[in-house]
């Protein structure tokens, strides 16, 4: 799918076949796809543990769920808890910049070399980041952006998926973490019972109140032949709720044996 329609036709899947498994080369390239995003200084601080909904004991999994996704996590054949290693940076201690340097992607016409990372970037920046109380939020953000790329990749490859929030200490008793690492959401991943649309694409706030051009207040303008490019190319779908879904659901509700 090329990428527009693929960012217009990913929606936050609920309904999976529960008994359908998901191939692991399918599993494997969400997490390739994670794995090839851009990352801040290189750390890489994602880490992912894909588990099969049906690996974990009975008693865990109703321990895991909760009001906003217990219905997720029961019909979602894989989960792919994500978490982020806050330990990573002091670890490699700037190696990974240094790799950078080696690959050519950081050079000495922008001040780079193994010296800089050694004596400037590691002991002066790197390291009172880690000290920050605003270290765990940077780390989550650089984790968003990889999580986004395997979200988008689990549609690409024809299945559907639902980011959740997750119990962490249930699922750490089955995972087993390193201390260092910060449970952040689950991508639940499985093949999709609903509708290509499912629904039509979901809300959104005006784009005039989220995005600015110049200062705070300015509102990007928006340019309607852009958003007729945009529909065109199937990244602006038509809005839900599609006239068809309430009947969907109430198909899927009875299907799966789940409340109308
Ligand atoms: C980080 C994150 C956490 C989320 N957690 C939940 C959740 O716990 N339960 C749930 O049903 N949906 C969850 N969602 C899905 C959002 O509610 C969903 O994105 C929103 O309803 C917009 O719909 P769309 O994803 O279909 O465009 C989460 C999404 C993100 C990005």
């Amino acid at each position: 799918m090329e990428y527009q329609e693929l960012v217009g036709t990913r929606r936050s899947i609920r309904f999976f076949d529960p008994k359908r498994q998901v191939e692991q080369d399918k599993i494997q390239k969400i997490l390739e796809a994670m794995l090839r995003a851009s990352c801040a200084v290189n750390a890489h601080w994602l880490r992912a543990v894909a588990v099969k909904r049906d690996d974990i004991p009975k008693d865990q999994l109703e321990k895991l769920k909760t009001p906003v996704q217990a219905v997720v996590i029961e019909l979602a054949p894989v989960h792919i808890y994500l978490y982020a290693d806050l330990g990573v940076v002091n670890r490699v201690q700037g190696a990974r910049l240094k790799e950078l340097f080696n690959a050519g992607a950081v050079g000495s016409s922008h001040g780079w070399s193994p010296k800089f990372v050694d004596e400037i970037v590691y002991p002066q920046i790197l390291k009172p980041m880690t000290q920050s109380p605003h270290y765990p939020v940077m780390a989550a953000f650089d984790c968003g952006v990889a999580a986004c790329q395997g979200l988008l990749m689990a549609f690409e490859q024809g299945l559907g998926a639902c980011l959740t929030a997750f119990v962490a200490p249930i699922i750490n008793e089955i995972i087993k973490p390193p201390q260092d690492w910060m449970p952040l959401y689950a991508l639940n991943v499985g093949y999709s019972l609903e509708s290509r649309e499912a629904g039509g694409q979901r809300p959104r706030p005006p784009f005039e109140e989220q995005y600015f051009l110049g200062r705070y207040g300015n509102p990007f303008p928006r340019d309607p032949k852009v958003v007729e490019e945009l529909k065109a190319s199937k990244m602006i779908q038509a809005p839900a709720p599609l006239p068809s879904r309430r009947e969907e659901l109430r198909k899927l509700a009875r299907q799966l044996n789940l409340p109308e």
